[in-house]
């Protein structure tokens, strides 16, 4: 009761409804809320942590930057959905808000199109070089399978795409990366595609803020080859998988297109299926699958690459002495 009595008490100000409705579009930061309020920094910040210590809200530290969202379990949760759904749409200060948070994302997305401009004209070569995107989505669908999911965890997300890949076919999914500007084109992709249990986190894959098996999908979409250690990523990736959990991972075969390296910051230059099924054993993984997915090339001396995709299933006892090492 006291409790209860405490959360209705943190929701009761107008303002802290206004902010209940703005977060209720999405993850936001304190800056981007003062500037929606337009009221101060000090008193937006004393009004989020009375949500925030109440449960209705949460706050995820990333880098310099805090983002705000709304709980997304317990209490805090069901009080806050209860309480927008009484929401009047044609409210005139929450409607003027939400024109003033257009605005801010209006901002937020040209912000990171710049940056993302940058990073295509790489990308795009690179995916000139094998099979369409299309096709390789389609197969790892089909690799893993027609179950639903209950918790996904996508390892570098970068825009967030296997988050819109496999969203609708999980309950609740979540992509880390290091790049804080991929991660704001990750939410910016989430949120324009309506995926509202999906959500991005910083993390650094080495070291992931999770307790031991949690996530009963876990995807790593072409980031093994940039990584020093390969291998490490991995097991740590299978520390957090649940128990019978699926992994899916999509790299390239070994190539000889060293300009990769030079160009592209890539340092693996491939895996081959011995390497990588022995990591994947070692880790504590079973049912290893491989499959590859060959460009349509007519010049056999072209330039080109190879994907392969890896799947395995975590054991459902205890893993092997090396992953729990
Ligand atoms: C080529 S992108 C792939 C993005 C996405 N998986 C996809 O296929 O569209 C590689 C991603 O790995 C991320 N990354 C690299 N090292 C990382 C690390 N140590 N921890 C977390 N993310 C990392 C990069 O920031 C980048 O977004």
């Amino acid at each position: 009761m006291e409790q209860l009595v405490t959360a209705l008490r943190a929701i009761g100000e107008p303002t802290r409804l206004r902010i209940l409705s703005l977060l209720s579009r999405g993850e936001l930061t304190v800056s981007e809320l003062v500037s929606v309020l337009g009221q101060s920094q000090p008193r937006v910040s004393r009004h989020i942590k009375l949500l925030a210590s109440a449960g209705i809200i949460e706050r995820l530290p990333e880098g310099t930057w805090v983002f705000y969202r709304l709980a997304d379990h317990g209490r805090g949760q069901k009080i806050a959905q209860s309480v927008i759904s009484l929401f009047d749409d044609t409210d005139r200060v929450m409607a003027r808000d939400l024109e003033r948070l257009e605005a801010v994302k209006h901002a937020r997305t040209n912000a990171a199109n710049a940056y993302f401009a940058e990073v295509a004209k790489d990308w795009a070569h690179i995916r000139s070089l094998h099979l369409s995107e299309n096709s390789v989505e389609a197969a790892l669908r089909e690799a893993a399978g027609k179950q639903r999911f209950k918790s996904m965890l996508d390892i570098g997300t970068g825009t967030g795409r296997m988050l819109e890949v496999f969203g609708q076919h999980t309950e609740r999914a979540l992509g880390i990366d290091l790049s804080h500007e991929m991660l704001n084109l990750a939410r910016l992709n989430i949120e324009k595609a309506g995926l509202e249990n999906c959500s991005v986190r910083h993390s650094d894959l080495y070291n992931l803020p999770f307790e031991d098996d949690k996530f009963d999908l876990v995807c790593i979409h072409q980031v093994l080859h940039y990584l020093d250690e390969p291998r490490t990523a991995l097991r740590e990736a299978v520390r957090v998988m649940a128990p019978g959990g699926l992994i899916t991972i999509v790299d390239f075969a070994p190539h000889q297109l060293e300009f990769l390296r030079e160009q592209h910051a890539h340092r693996r230059l491939g895996f081959t299926d011995a390497e990588m099924e022995n990591w994947m054993q070692m880790s504590g993984l079973k049912n290893i699958t491989h499959r590859a997915l060959r460009p349509d090339i007519q010049d056999a001396s072209a330039n080109h690459l190879t994907v392969k995709i890896w799947t395995g299933e975590r054991h459902s006892t205890t893993a092997t002495a090396e992953a729990r090492a």
